[in-house]
Order: structure tokens, then sequence, then C-alpha cells
């Protein structure tokens, strides 16, 4: 079975006050609460065994949503975050669930439409002991982790001042099982947090990466109230001029 795990924890501080007494994740986007969106897109791609990672105070009204949905051959687990020390601790708290699969990880508050990502994503996933990493060029690449191909090879950089391209890493990732392991050597980094470029670095000096252009997919990063705002008028056009119905879970 394919294992897959959706991060919805976090601090939003970006979207205070809504993300005051609720996690952002379970705030609408158009028609659906935005966890709807990154789940039908682990189901898409084929994967059935699933953890939810939230907030502690969150864990009851996550898996009353999930369980209402009564989603057949899909199996939900849930985990609690006690604090959010950063991306990579997704396979600290999910080692035991992700065993001795692959998993990928997705970020509970991006939301991604092409209606080919089935097979584009499944194109690159399968390839045995490397990771993979979803890139997409961006307006504001200082705001996320930016890649850059040079003749040395490939660099990544956690939201950098100066950024080099515009090319930024997309919240879905693939790694092999030796995931969970590598976690545990990350450090802490000024920010507080342990990093998933730090993560990704580790992969690149192995020399087991994959870089898929994500192009011709809408990738929308929910983070703050313009871009929630921006998601919701997308999905929404998509569902009224091209009968589009993004997130759907059935
Ligand atoms: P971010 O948007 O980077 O962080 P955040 O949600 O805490 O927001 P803000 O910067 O406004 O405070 O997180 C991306 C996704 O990962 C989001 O769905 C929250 C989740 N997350 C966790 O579950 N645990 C964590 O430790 C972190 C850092 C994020």
């Amino acid at each position: 079975m394919r294992k897959g795990i959706i991060l919805a924890g976090g601090k939003g501080k970006r979207l205070h006050p809504i993300t005051k007494v609720i996690s952002k994740q379970l705030i609408p986007v158009y028609d659906k609460p935005l966890i709807f969106y990154p789940l039908s897109v682990l189901i898409k791609i084929g994967i059935t065994d699933i953890l939810i990672i939230c907030v502690p105070t969150d864990l009851k009204i996550f898996k009353k949503l999930i369980h209402d949905l009564r989603l057949k051959n899909i199996k939900i687990s849930f985990k609690s975050q006690k604090k959010p020390n950063g991306l990579p601790e997704a396979f600290k708290i999910g080692k035991k669930f992700i065993g001795k699969s692959d998993v990928a990880l997705i970020l509970g508050d991006n939301i991604f439409y092409n209606k080919d990502l089935n097979s584009i994503i499944n194109k690159y996933i399968y390839e045995k002991n490397t990771a993979s990493i979803f890139i997409k060029k961006v307006k504001k690449p200082n705001e996320f982790g930016v890649i850059t191909k040079t003749s040395r090879g490939i660099n990544i950089e956690e939201k950098p001042k100066k950024p080099k391209s515009n090319n930024v890493i997309t919240g879905i990732y693939f790694f092999p099982n030796d995931v969970c392991k590598k976690v545990v050597k990350l450090k802490f980094s000024s920010r507080g947090e342990t990093e998933i470029t730090d993560l990704i670095k580790i992969y690149i000096n192995e020399n087991r990466i994959n870089l898929v252009n994500l192009k011709n997919t809408i990738w929308l990063d929910t983070g703050n109230p313009d871009n929630l705002l921006k998601a919701s008028n997308i999905i929404y056009k998509l569902k009224k001029n091209k009968k589009i119905s993004v997130g759907n879970l059935d």
C-alpha cells in the first residue's frame, strides 16, 4: 500500500486572526475545507494509506470531518504535532506509520490542479531510492525554497533575500524510506525550525534527486489572506466557467 502524509499543523500566523482559534486547513476555500484539496491530490495519485498530522487541539475536529466522508478503500490515521518544529518533523511523527514504505508528503495548505496530475507525478515517484521534488516558476521566489541549476549541479536555498532563480519547490515531495533516518540529523535553523530544504540538500548531495517541473499545473499556496482569496476565486471560476470541480473526494 502506498503511503502519504498531510501536514496540517503549523502556526498559521499570516492568517491571524482567522487561525487564532481554528486550523488553517479547516477554513473554507470556495466550497470546501482547505484540507480536502491536498487530500484529493493524494487519493488521485493512488495513495490509499494516509496520515494527517495536525495541532493537538484540532485532532478531534479533523477526525470528525474526515470520518464523516466515509471514504471507500482509503485508510486515514491521525497524529498530532505538539510544536510547529518544521516540515521534516512529519517523518519523525510518522516513523511508525511509514514503516518500510517510501512516502509522499503534501502540505495541508497547498492546492494542485492538473487533469493529468496522476500521470505526471506517477511517472517519477517509482524511481527507487530517489527523492522527487516538484518545482514551479513564480514571481516572488523569496517566499519559498529556491532551486537553481548550475554547472556544478542543483542548489537549493530557503527563502533567500536575493533569489538566483524564479524556480521554487512546491508543497509536494516524495522520499525514499531512508528519510526517517536522514531527518534525525537535521539541525534547527535560525527560524527555530528544521527545514525541508536542508533535508532535500542531503538527497541532492547524494545525487538521489528528481526535479520535476509542474508547468501547466495550477499550484496555489494559500498561506496568506491574498492567496487564500485568490484560491477561492480560481476554484470558483474553474467550476462555473469550465465545469471543473477541484478538490472532489468522490
Ligand atoms: P507554513 O505555511 O510554512 O507555516 P504556517 O502554516 O505555520 O504559517 P505561518 O508561516 O503563517 O505561521 O506551513 C506549511 C504547511 O505545513 C501548513 O499546512 C502548516 C504545516 N506545518 C506543520 O504542520 N507543522 C510545522 O511544523 C510547520 C512549520 C508547518
